[in-house]
């Protein structure tokens, strides 16, 4: 199993290689690559922790090295939001970074799974895919918005407010990733219930939850520890799913006849990625209202990827 992170040397990065570092399966390769030069060091610092997890760092002339025989592609690269921003007002930084490595991924491992944390989520995601098509190497099924933070705020917070064990808390998060377009089904949520007041204050603190970050970041940056946690969760998820297991996880991804072209759903993961797209289940008025009202935004973010490459 070889793993390339793609930004490896920022705040997101760092807490990534270092989980992935300590859970992926023995006899892994994990291939850290950056334009930051410290990204070699990165490498010799995790070569320290005594796993079977092979790492080699991969500057910024190195990226087909990095990418070369990759099962998995994981991007954290790109700028993160300061005070006052919104995800979508990284687009005009973010939007050249993310097509210059998909443009790498279709020359180097054309058959990894990709999984994209860099903002705008919603709009990377459709420029990879873009590229990927461009190319004649898209493949629907191998290609992942990750959302899983939302999820697991969505787990830290119900658990917190409800009193319960967070290992028994599962929360089904649909949409996208910004603003209103992250839906938590809450509704859905085995074994509590939530007044009408705990859905309405709820419902926006998990979709405002970057900012909070943000925010209390003042000026440092966007969520990395959290982010490099979801993403490493995400990831095994691939990981088990190539490795034959029957994994089920929430991602962005390209749905047919969906709600968007894209949006997240409950996927089944397997040998070649996307097994199956579930349905998300039965949404109450309040969830089919915040996902109608949702829509018009998501639909922009994707149509903006998609003419970043076509327009
Ligand atoms: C997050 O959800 O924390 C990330 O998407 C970063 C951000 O800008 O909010």
């Amino acid at each position: 199993m070889k793993v390339a992170v793609l930004g490896a040397a920022g705040g997101i990065g760092h807490a990534l290689s270092l989980l992935l570092k300590t859970q992926l399966p023995a006899g892994s390769e994990l291939s850290l690559y950056d334009v930051a030069p410290v990204v070699p060091g990165v490498a010799v610092d995790l070569s320290h922790i005594p796993t079977a997890v092979n790492v080699k760092g991969f500057g910024a002339d190195d990226l087909a090295a990095a990418l070369s025989g990759a099962d998995i592609v994981i991007i954290p690269a790109g700028m993160p939001r300061k005070p006052g921003m919104d995800r979508a007002d990284l687009f005009a930084v973010n939007a050249g970074i993310i097509k210059t490595l998909a443009e790498g991924i279709v020359a180097n491992c054309p058959k990894a799974l990709v999984g994209i944390i860099t903002n705008p989520v919603n709009g990377t995601v459709p420029i990879v895919a873009e590229v990927f098509k461009k190319a004649g190497t898209y493949d629907k099924n191998r290609v992942f918005g990750v959302t899983t933070l939302d999820v697991i705020r969505s787990e830290a917070f119900i658990a917190e407010l409800k009193g319960v064990d967070v290992n028994s808390v599962k929360v089904p998060v649909i949409g996208g990733h910004s603003g209103t377009t992250i839906l938590p089904l809450l509704s859905q949520v085995e074994g509590v219930t939530f007044s009408e007041e705990e859905v309405a204050a709820l419902t926006p603190r998990i979709q405002n939850a970057g900012t909070e970050v943000v925010n209390a970041k003042a000026g440092g940056g966007s969520a990395t520890l959290s982010m490099g946690a979801a993403a490493a969760r995400f990831c095994l998820s691939l990981v088990k799913g190539l490795q034959g297991e029957d994994v089920v996880d929430y991602a962005y991804v390209d749905v047919e006849n969906g709600d968007a072209p894209y949006f997240a759903h409950p996927v089944r993961l397997g040998v070649n990625g996307i097994a199956e797209v579930l349905p998300y289940g039965e949404l109450s008025a309040f969830e089919e209202k915040a996902k109608n009202d949702m829509l018009a935004t998501l639909n922009a973010d994707i149509q903006e990827g998609v003419d970043f490459i076509n327009g």
